[in-house]
């Protein structure tokens, strides 16, 4: 079932519009739909159209150095319509925000409103100040986000185009890691697990509003332990959720990475057959630089142990090319590791040398032309890897989760296999939130293409 609800014309003109920009990773998708929740709480309503907002916020990312400049880009392309309406609120959350705090306020002067990781949930506050004719920064740490309580969805929910079908919930906050590239810790703070009973009821809630599929985030779900649950718990009690079909996480920390992850998610029905294993490089050396806290060795025999149990697991990673030191030797190993483990898909990126992080200082660091050679070498091994998996799927019978219809053609749905691959179903009337059992029948370059065996 879609919620399927129109907007109430009435609500169109007592209504506030926001318009929320959203980079980086899942966990900041997630903290826009919380600043939803708050905002709606405030009368506003969701619009896609920034020209036409009364708040916009851009939700921002520091992980590279390109998706911090993008922040600054935009806001700079923000600043006409605030000469035009001296009334819209430009407000900037997230992990720049965090680290940069009253900076962006001297550099993008249309700028009302700093706020940190921690501080969505005091929106309403800081936007009355706002009106007040102040401009505010406010990156407090908080030990715990709060909740917010009894959240139903409303018009403005369906307005955000995300009906819910797949939601995520967090379930941690920050990271103990520090590995030597990483910028996260400082944004987000020290790992933090929330209370299993918040994860389920908000779970509950969830598939309750016509959510089929939970992803579960943190920086590293697999170190998740709270009231004495720990992260295998706690699937096994999410599955146990009437009407929640489907579950994935990201990411586990291979080197938290456990036998008793493995069977669970060999044994519980609704966790997918799919594992994101950010591996990151597949020299031991830049590993140990990198404070990976794994070799390559541990790496392939949790890999082998997985698959022992699951041979259809679909497994997904990270890597960064281009470390501090990293010789033509030590990509070698990563390009070799890639053949040997041969993932379904992978996230390549440069290395981005962060501010305040340990790896900036480190030596060798590399032409941007030689990251570039080594990042393409690297698409272009995936992509014959992929083709060769999608051939190799060809004539499987997989379960489709649909999501939509297939944009290109009107007849057809899309969807995604309990391995994260995208799927079009041809000639079919399915709805959305059915799980289909389909029979694979094409490949395309980035999908799969399959008829319904219903
Ligand atoms: N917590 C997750 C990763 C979060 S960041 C984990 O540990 O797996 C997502 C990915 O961005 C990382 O896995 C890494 O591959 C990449 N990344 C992080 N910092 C980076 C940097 N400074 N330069 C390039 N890529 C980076
Ligand atoms: Fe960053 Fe490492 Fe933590 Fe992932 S585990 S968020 S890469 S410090
Ligand atoms: Fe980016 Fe912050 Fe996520 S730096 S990747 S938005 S945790």
């Amino acid at each position: 079932m879609v919620l399927q609800t129109q907007e109430p014309i009435l609500a169109a003109y007592t209504s506030k519009k926001v318009n929320i920009q959203t980079f980086g990773c899942q966990m900041n998708e997630y903290d826009t739909d919380k600043m939803m929740e708050v905002l709606r709480q405030e009368n506003y309503i969701y619009t896609d159209d920034c020209k036409e907002a009364d708040l916009i916020i851009v939700n921002t990312c520091s992980v590279r150095e390109k998706a911090e400049q993008k922040v600054y880009s935009l806001l700079g392309r923000l600043r006409p319509l605030k000469e035009r309406n001296p009334d819209l609120i430009i407000g900037v959350g997230g992990c720049v925000a965090q680290q940069e705090g009253t900076r962006i306020l001297n550099r993008a002067h249309s700028v009302d409103l700093v706020f940190g990781t921690d501080n969505l949930f005091d929106l309403p506050g800081m936007l009355e100040e706002v009106h007040r004719g102040n401009r505010i920064v406010q990156t407090e740490r908080k030990a715990h986000k709060q909740k917010v309580r009894n959240f139903i969805p409303d018009f403005a929910f369906e307005n955000t185009s995300k009906p819910g079908l797949k939601s995520y919930i967090a379930i941690t906050k920050g990271c103990n890691n520090f590995c030597s590239f990483c910028i996260v810790p400082t944004t987000r703070g020290l790992e933090v697990s929330r209370k299993p009973e918040n994860i389920m009821e908000e779970a509950v809630a969830l598939v309750a509003q016509g959510a089929k599929e939970l992803c579960l985030l943190g920086q590293n779900v697999n170190s998740y332990k709270a009231g004495g649950v720990d992260f295998v718990e706690l699937l096994v009690r999410l599955n146990e959720i009437e009407g929640l079909e489907r579950i994935r996480f990201t990411s586990p920390h291979p080197k938290d990475f456990h036998e008793q992850l493995a069977e669970a998610i060999e044994n519980l029905e609704h966790v997918c057959e799919h594992l994101h294993l950010p591996l990151q490089a597949g020299s031991d050396s830049v590993l140990d630089r990198m404070k990976r806290n794994y070799t390559l060795q541990e790496y392939l025999e949790k890999v082998e142990m997985l698959r022992r149990r699951l041979p259809q697991v679909a497994i997904s990673t990270d890597i960064i090319v281009g470390f501090p030191g990293e010789s033509d030797v030590d990509f070698e190993r990563t390009v070799k590791a890639v053949e040997t483990i041969r993932f379904d898909q992978i996230y390549a990126f440069k290395y981005s040398p962060r501010p305040g992080t340990p790896a900036v200082d480190y030596d060798g660091q590399l032409e941007e032309s030689v990251k570039s050679d080594r990042l393409n070498r690297l698409l272009a091994l995936q992509e014959k890897i992929v083709a060769q998996k999608h051939q190799q799927l060809m004539g499987e019978v997989l379960e489709v989760l649909v999501e939509g219809t297939y944009p290109r053609d009107i007849r057809s749905r899309s969807g995604r296999s309990r391995g994260h691959y995208p799927v079009v179903i041809l000639n079919s009337d399915a709805n959305i939130g059915d799980l289909v059992t389909v029979r694979i029948t094409g490949t395309k370059k980035y999908s799969l293409e399959a008829l319904s065996l219903q």
